[in-house]
């Protein structure tokens, strides 16, 4: 997501800002900005694009006197990647700046509330109503640290922010809530910022700072409160990771941070699209926008089995026939379109060559296009008629995880609005719902490590192994297809995902005690038939891995069990776990896992 940056002390701060960025750079960003103070005023400095274009408007020598200061690289997330809606973000009366990260849910009702005081705002986003809320109330008496408690208080929502006032160039304000935000502790010299790589060069001392705690932090010293502004005692930690290992959080891959990544991506793709009181999917994009009588979902690898599995739910809890075709097909048949279909495109990067032409296609025949798109403003986003953001932040490792588990929850989230439009949902189903997402992260977040070991046990066992199949129905289908994917293009071992009950009509051929099968093994109205597959694979010696529960009666090798979740929420379960016997194969066996060979992160050519 957006990376933060805050600096008080001896140094001139312009350069150590913009290299402090800079070795953010690697988290993704479309927009940048700094602020300083110079002779009580702010200067506040922002570009479009990369951070050379921030650097070339850097060029006065007087810049170069400020010793503190805060900046910003930003990820859109609400408003579009220009200039205006960059970080930081002024104070009507100019006297504060302020950069942020996280989502701040009723910034709409908040905007409202100081637009009626008279306070006008210069920018799309909703980061703009936490500095002019914090400078209004230190305009009518409140201290700084007063103003920013009573602030918090009343966002919802998720943050990391970091403040300056002009008369005060010794001094910054930061909290957090949700999102990442750490205290890098320097001699004569603080700094504070999303990740550690940003001031890693400078000192290893640091404090992470936990939710709803803000901090007061000069060139000599700091100090942390909660948000009744009660002084809080941190512990003061050594860091031992060089900068490759910091920019990967500390994991040794970004594809496994990004594994880990995913109880987070959860947070960030239901905020502000469940409402817990009334039970009910927000999605505003929607609201005036007819229910699609059919579907047609186009979309390239791994986006195109998310797709797949969409369509397993769309017809069944929302009951509108969904057509499933990858991007490289479809633009070529001649599909039969009629007006009234939805055309939907998915796309993680926004940029695919072949999913765009796909959306350029259905455009020309007056289909309206629906995006889930992951990149704020990319080319998929801008030329859908209506694009739904994953929030799944920057996916960096070739191979895509978060960002699949992002698509999946935001088809899940689509099939429960419109099928609650339609009436067809019952409200303790979707009160059950919305109580299991909500609770998803934490229970991810306690599987994961558990996750982790299993498939690295697993791997040892099967790293032998030349070709592996995936087996799996219904909603895990497009699973083993992805598992299988998974599997081939970061370990390069042939796999090959099919659907349990097409086996005997051909495949079953190959099986023998060298052809393993990796089987979705999970509790659906299907799993019976599962089980009577395996037992096809099993009377001709194949050896099975199932992935399944500890109460369901299978047969196995191996048994992976995972907690049971009722469908189709067992799916943000067996995901990861695919996912990290995929990753612990392919570091097994000693391949490039986020670099592999012969792939790109986005295909922007046929
Ligand atoms: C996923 O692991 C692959 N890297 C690839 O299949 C990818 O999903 C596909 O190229 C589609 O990319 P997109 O989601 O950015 O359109």
């Amino acid at each position: 997501m957006c990376g933060i940056i805050g600096y008080v002390g001896h140094r001139p701060s312009v350069p150590l800002l913009i290299e402090s960025l800079r070795r953010l750079e690697y988290r993704g960003y479309d927009s940048a900005g700094l602020a300083f103070c110079l002779n009580n005023k702010l200067q506040v400095i922002k570009s479009e694009g990369k951070l050379s274009n921030l650097e070339n408007k850097l060029n006065q020598s007087e810049f170069f006197l400020a010793t503190s200061g805060i900046g910003h690289t930003r990820w859109a997330t609400h408003g579009l990647p220009i200039e205006k809606n960059a970080h930081p973000h002024l104070s009507i009366d100019g006297r504060f700046a302020l950069v942020h990260n996280g989502i701040i849910e009723n910034y709409g009702e908040l905007k409202e509330k100081l637009e009626k005081k008279g306070i006008t705002f210069s920018s799309e986003t909703d980061t703009e109503v936490l500095v002019q809320l914090i400078a209004h109330y230190v305009r009518k008496g409140d201290s700084i640290l007063q103003a920013i408690s009573k602030s918090l208080k009343e966002i919802e929502g998720s943050y990391a922010f970091a403040l300056i006032e002009c008369s005060q160039p010794d001094k910054m304000w930061v909290g957090r809530h949700s999102s990442p935000l750490i205290l890098g502790l320097g001699q004569g010299e603080n700094f504070v910022a999303s990740d550690i790589p940003a001031f890693l060069p400078y000192t290893k001392e640091v404090i992470f700072l936990e939710n709803e705690e803000i901090a007061e932090i000069t060139t000599t010293s700091y100090q942390v409160y909660d948000l009744d502004l009660t002084p809080l005692n941190k512990k003061v930690t050594t860091i031992k990771w060089d900068i490759q290992a910091a920019q990967k959080g500390g994991f040794k891959h970004f594809m496994l941070k990004e594994i880990f990544d995913q109880p987070q991506v959860i947070r960030d793709c239901l905020t502000g699209r469940i409402n817990k009181s009334k039970k009910s999917v927000i999605l505003p994009e929607l609201e005036n926008f007819p229910i699609p009588h059919k579907i047609h979902i186009i979309a390239c690898g791994t986006s195109f089995h998310a797709g797949l599995w969409g369509k397993y739910l769309l017809e069944e809890l929302a009951q509108i026939p969904v057509e499933v075709d990858i991007a490289s097909e479809f633009r070529y048949r001649k599909v039969p379109l009629s007006p009234q279909d939805l055309v939907m495109v998915i796309s993680q990067s926004g940029e695919t060559a072949d999913t765009l032409a796909a959306l350029r296609l259905a455009k020309e025949k007056k289909l309206k296009v629906l995006g889930l798109c992951n990149v704020v403003g990319s080319s998929i986003a801008r030329e859908s008629d209506i694009t739904l953001y994953t929030q799944a932040g920057p996916e960096i490792s070739v191979a895509s995880t978060k960002a699949m588990l992002s698509q999946m929850l935001t088809l899940l989230l689509l099939t429960l609005f419109w099928g609650n439009k339609k009436q067809l949902l019952t409200s303790t189903f979707l009160e059950k719902a919305i109580t299991v997402l909500s609770n998803l992260p934490e229970i991810l977040e306690e599987q994961l490590p558990v996750l982790k070991n299993s498939a690295e046990e697993l791997a040892q066992k099967y790293a032998w192994a030349r070709s592996f199949f995936y087996l799996g129905r219904g909603l895990g289908y497009p699973l083993a297809l992805e598992g299988a994917l998974k599997l081939k293009e970061i370990s390069y071992i042939h796999a090959e995902g099919y659907a349990a009950g097409e086996m005997k009509h051909g495949p079953i051929a190959l099986i023998d005690p060298d052809f393993p099968t990796f089987a979705l093994a999970l509790e659906d109205e299907l799993l019976s038939k599962v089980v009577s597959n395996l037992k096809e694979v099993q009377a001709r010696g194949g050896k099975i891995i199932a992935l399944t529960t500890p109460e369901v009666k299978v047969e196995a090798t191996d048994l992976w069990t995972v907690p049971f979740l009722e469908a189709p929420f067992n799916s943000f379960l067996a995901l990861p776990a695919l996912q990290l016997f995929a990753y612990e194969m392919a570091v097994y066996l000693g391949k490039d896992v986020d670099q592999p060979r012969n792939l790109a992160k986005s295909v922007t050519v046929e």
